[in-house]
């Protein structure tokens, strides 16, 4: 028995990262089990901020891709399609234009930090299009009728948002949509080599798709105790990099790793052997079965053209009743 259905999508930016997989697609590939699930690589939303330079986005679509198959998200059992190949979430994004008060849009708290912090960047969004940015979202969940969505915590003023729109076009017209409820993981949060927020701009980041030999080398530039300089000097793992690791993708180790680190016993080089080899275990099925995609981008492309499809269909019947509701 369905729990409920779901839809989530991610931007393809190229930035995809292990801490990135951790935080969501892991539990996606858990969800799908639970509920009937849409998964949609949001190029649309990839465009609202950054729409001057768009000859990345095929290629950075189709890793996307390569990175949720490899994940293991079943395309049978799920839908995963690309947003822009689904001509109607435009179509609901300009409808639902129409009636989405500016004052809702200009409040919302990402959309102020983000303009400034882009725009320091030199990058200039202040365009209709970005303004709009939980519109389309919108469009993107109730397009399916979807009741839970899971996202980040950031994420939480869009879904907001999303049931307010929801709430006046029901009552505006007739009531289409169900109020899409946020799902948050509970999934820890994974740092970066140097123990900051994982991110590609820092520079700090594990390529989710990075091979065993580059999981070694990202794991031995990890940043450690700073105070632990000789082997023979006791370490302290609540402040360790490595350790925080640990945590995640060793904990049948990690309790005689932290022991023998207090007691100046494993050095620094073993402790991160240890922790790549586990690492790479953890990952392995992730490999193989990226592995196998990676040789056949055609299957892949396949893939995505039969989620577009069943998509489409879900999103027509909607439109339907939508055009009815508003007598287009
Ligand atoms: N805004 C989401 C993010 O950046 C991506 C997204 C677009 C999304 N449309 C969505 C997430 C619909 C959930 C539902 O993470």
């Amino acid at each position: 028995m369905s729990k409920g259905r779901i839809f989530s999508g991610m931007q393809p930016s190229g930035k995809f990262h292990l801490g990135n997989y951790l935080g969501a697609l892991e539990n996606w590939v858990r969800l799908q089990h639970d509920y009937e699930c849409i998964f949609s690589i949001v190029d649309l939303h990839a465009l609202t901020s950054k729409y001057e330079d768009t000859r990345e986005l095929p290629e950075n679509i189709h890793n996307m891709a390569l990175d949720w198959l490899s994940a293991g998200l079943d395309p049978e059992k799920n839908i995963v399609f690309v947003q822009s190949q689904v001509k109607e979430h435009a179509e609901l994004h300009l409808l639902l234009s129409m009636m989405t008060p500016l004052s809702w849009l200009e409040r919302v708290p990402t959309y102020k930090d983000k303009l400034q912090q882009l725009g320091s960047q030199g990058k200039d969004i202040n365009t209709y299009g970005f303004l709009g940015y939980p519109v389309l979202m919108t469009a993107d969940i109730i397009l399916y009728k979807a009741d839970t969505v899971p996202v980040g915590e950031d994420q939480i003023p869009h879904l907001e948002l999303a049931r307010e729109i929801v709430r006046r076009f029901n009552h505006l017209y007739s009531p289409v949509f169900p109020e899409p409820q946020a799902k948050l993981s509970k999934a820890p949060l994974l740092p970066g080599i140097d123990g900051r927020k994982m991110s590609k701009s820092y520079g700090n980041e594990i390529p989710y798709a990075a091979s065993p030999d580059e999981l070694r080398a990202r794991v031995r530039l990890m940043v450690t105790d700073p105070q632990r300089i000789k082997k023979t000097d006791a370490g302290n793992p609540d402040v360790c990099t490595v350790h925080k690791f640990h945590k995640i993708f060793n904990l049948n180790q990690i309790d005689e790793i932290s022991q023998s680190c207090r007691q100046a016993g494993i050095g620094c080089v073993d402790c991160k052997k240890r922790l790549a080899e586990q690492m790479v275990i953890n990952l392995a099925d992730i490999h193989v079965r990226r592995s196998e995609y990676e040789a056949n981008p055609s299957r892949v492309k396949e893939i995505l053209a039969y989620g577009n499809e069943r998509a489409r269909k879900m999103a027509a019947a909607t439109m339907e009743e939508v055009r009815q509701a508003m007598n287009l």
